[in-house]
């Protein structure tokens, strides 16, 4: 029996993508239908049934979330989509706004129709350009349709969708910077507090959710929180998108039930990855994205949930699974990983704009014979403690979570090269 699930991806690759009609006839807008017929409080009440864990990588429960936004009296209020997807290793929300854009469109139509905003903004990764046009002819015929503008299905709510472009920058996936550079400004993170749900686009309060979070909605809507979340774990309902790649055989977008598959079944099933490119051994695995844990194969028969991943020391963060095979030195990759947010850090702290350089050095270091003595292991060590501490945002906070892992697991190779000093030798 096949472990995938279609639920959120149900209709990917049936339908034409700006098509109404084709996507009304996979239950598109059911959703939305039915959600007018509930109040604020009710679709809420599901949203919190369904105990839907934001997509996006931080898990943040969204049902709390939007709560919390509803009890907030002033208005105007915004909703947000984040589809920036700039981590490295994800595709899912390109499968979505590519091959399902109006799933979308409906679960941010719904969000606005529970805070009564008239404006909704969806923000793009700017390398998706083609998507960006289809998703704005998407938004366009749900408008011909009476799904979006004026009078929404006749229920007297006004709501529309705009379209913004990033420009390539990772940490614009950071809400706060997400809304900055929405609103035309540099895209830098901002302080936190206060929350963006009471200070969020220009200044007034807003909803950030991921393209997948808000994809979920109108099945959470139309069949009940209750089902929703019996279909994946008890501690967070549903399903997840998950994305192989690097030596996966079959590299991918693949759905799957929360805590019914296992890391093992992800890359080793014939459905999913199917195992190793050329038939070789796995070395580890990388989760969650750039900013994620690095696991063993000893760890393979984890389940693949929020809770069973934390409890191994590790995470499903964007759902990313980048697969590597024997063959790769693990300080090479560390190199790899560190040069990415070295190129991102956007500069604005200390800890992450220097520490991140420093760590390249130290990792360039460790993968030439004799080239490191302890001193730079243990500096190793306090550099990642200060930049986890000490940084402004999660960039800077989370850079060195594959380092910490890769670490935990491999620490032979960080040692494999280094000289004992004379105290530690005598
Ligand atoms: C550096 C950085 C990059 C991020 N990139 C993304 C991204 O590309 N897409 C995304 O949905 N969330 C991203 N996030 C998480 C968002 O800040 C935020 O948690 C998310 O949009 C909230 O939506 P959710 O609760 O539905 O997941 C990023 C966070 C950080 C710190
Ligand atoms: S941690 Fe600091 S330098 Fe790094 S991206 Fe965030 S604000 Fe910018």
């Amino acid at each position: 029996m096949s472990k995938l699930v279609n639920l959120v991806s149900e209709g990917a690759g049936k339908v034409d993508p700006v098509s109404v009609s084709d996507y009304e006839g996979v239950g598109g807008y059911a959703g939305l239908k039915k959600a007018v017929g509930l109040t604020a409080e009710q679709v809420i009440g599901e949203v919190k049934k369904a105990k839907l864990l934001g997509r996006g990588g931080a898990a943040y429960p969204a049902g709390n979330k939007w709560e919390h936004l509803l009890r907030i009296p002033e208005t105007p209020k915004y909703i947000v989509c984040n589809a920036d997807e700039g981590e490295p290793g994800t595709f899912k929300d390109k499968l979505i706004l590519g091959q399902l854009p109006l799933k979308l469109i409906e679960g941010i139509t719904i969000a606005g129709y529970v805070f009564g905003a008239k404006a909704g903004y969806i923000y793009v990764r700017g390398e998706y350009r083609k998507i960006q046009k289809k998703l704005i002819q998407a938004i366009d015929n749900a408008k011909k349709a009476g799904y979006l503008g004026q009078n929404v299905l006749g229920k007297g709510f006004d709501f529309d969708i705009h379209v913004i472009s990033g420009a390539g920058a990772y940490v614009c996936g950071e809400n706060s910077a997400l809304l900055n550079s929405t609103e035309g400004k540099v895209g830098r993170p901002r302080i936190k507090p206060p929350h963006l749900a009471e200070v969020g686009l220009f200044l007034q309060p807003t909803l950030v959710n991921n393209v997948e979070s808000l994809s979920s909605v109108p099945a959470i809507v139309l069949k009940g929180g209750e089902e929703f979340l019996n279909i994946g774990h008890p501690d967070s309902g549903g399903t997840k998108l998950i994305c192989l790649s690097g030596h996966a055989a079959k590299p991918g977008v693949y759905e799957i039930p929360l805590g019914k598959v296992t890391l093992r079944d992800a890359i080793y099933d014939p459905e999913m990855g199917g195992g190793l490119k050329g038939g070789k051994q796995l070395k580890f695995y990388h989760l969650g994205g750039q900013s994620g844990p690095i696991g063993p194969a000893s760890l393979l028969d984890t389940p693949y949930s929020y809770t069973d991943l934390r409890k191994a020391g590790l995470t499903v963060g964007s759902g990313a699974i980048v697969v590597m095979d024997e063959t790769v030195s693990i300080i090479d990759y560390l190199k790899g990983v560190t040069e990415f947010f070295i190129h991102e850090s956007c500069g604005k702290c200390v800890p992450c704009r220097e520490g991140n350089k420093q760590l390249y050095a130290i990792l360039q270091k460790l993968s030439v014979p004799g080239g490191a003595d302890e001193n730079d292991l243990a500096n190793l060590r306090r550099l990642v403690t200060a930049m986890t501490a000490a940084s402004f945002c999660g960039l800077g906070q989370s850079a060195s979570v594959a380092l910490n892992t890769a670490w935990k697991h491999f620490k032979d190779e960080f040692e494999a090269n280094v000289t004992k000093t004379a105290a530690a030798a005598a």
